[in-house]
């Protein structure tokens, strides 16, 4: 049985924080987004990426929030100078900030923290170019399984190769998802020219499934 923690509505539909048993899950529109009780590949994607980054002094951007779990991660690094986290839900943001996500209640007040308050798709694109060290994305359940129609793009050549600009040289976009796709691996490859996908096993209570993360270097 859930116990509805906070919930808000915007023009895309409802946004829900639930607690069930231990953990905070958090829904839009009904669906399951995540939970805090599996957060593995949430962490990894910070951690992975930024392993394979050299340098200090580094730029990260996040796209979304969510539970927050990638964000702190990014910020347990100390080279990390900057991290732009980008949130489509203001109440998300609102949340973090009222202390409801309590295991990672600190990262968004980080004075690393330059929070964004929109699209991923549109702060990305007005960034100057060679801006970021690593850009992570974790706005859907991945390509196949989106949280809003409109992300679809975000898995496209065109917005591929817009964030690629605004790496660095050597610089890593990193992208979280449920589920293999031929076809985000088939685009990145096509505007990086390297693409590398990460198959790492869950354990989801009784049940065993594989998330996925596809890594490009500029
Ligand atoms: C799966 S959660 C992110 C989980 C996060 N990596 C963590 O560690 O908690 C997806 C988040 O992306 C946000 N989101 C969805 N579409 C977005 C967009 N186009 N721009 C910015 N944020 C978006 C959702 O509101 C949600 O908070």
């Amino acid at each position: 049985m859930a116990e509805l923690v906070a919930r808000g509505e915007t023009e895309r539909g409802e946004l829900a924080l639930l607690r069930r048993g231990d953990s905070l899950e958090l829904r839009v529109n009904g669906v399951f987004v995540m939970d805090t009780a599996h957060t593995e590949t949430e962490r990894e994607l910070a951690t992975a990426t930024l392993r394979a980054v050299g340098g200090a002094d580094l730029r990260a951007l996040i796209g979304g929030l969510g539970l927050g779990f990638t964000l702190r991660e990014v910020l347990a690094d100390r080279r990390v100078r900057e991290a732009h986290v980008v949130e489509i839900e203001p109440d998300l943001v609102t949340w973090h900030r009222d202390g409801l996500v309590p295991e990672t209640a600190a990262a968004i007040g980080d004075d690393r923290v330059r929070c964004h308050v929109g699209d991923v798709a549109e702060v990305i694109a007005a960034q100057p170019p060679e801006r970021f060290d690593v850009v992570l994305l974790d706005v859907d359940n991945g390509p196949d399984f989106l949280v809003y129609d409109a992300n679809s793009a975000i898995y496209r050549g065109e917005f591929l190769a817009r964030s690629k600009e605004k790496l660095v040289p050597g610089g890593t976009l990193a992208i979280w998802s449920a589920d293999t796709s031929p076809e985000l691996k088939a685009a990145l490859h096509e505007v990086f020219g390297n693409c590398e996908e990460l198959a790492i096993p869950v354990q989801l209570g009784q049940h065993e499934t594989t998330y996925h993360l596809f890594l490009s270097v500029r």
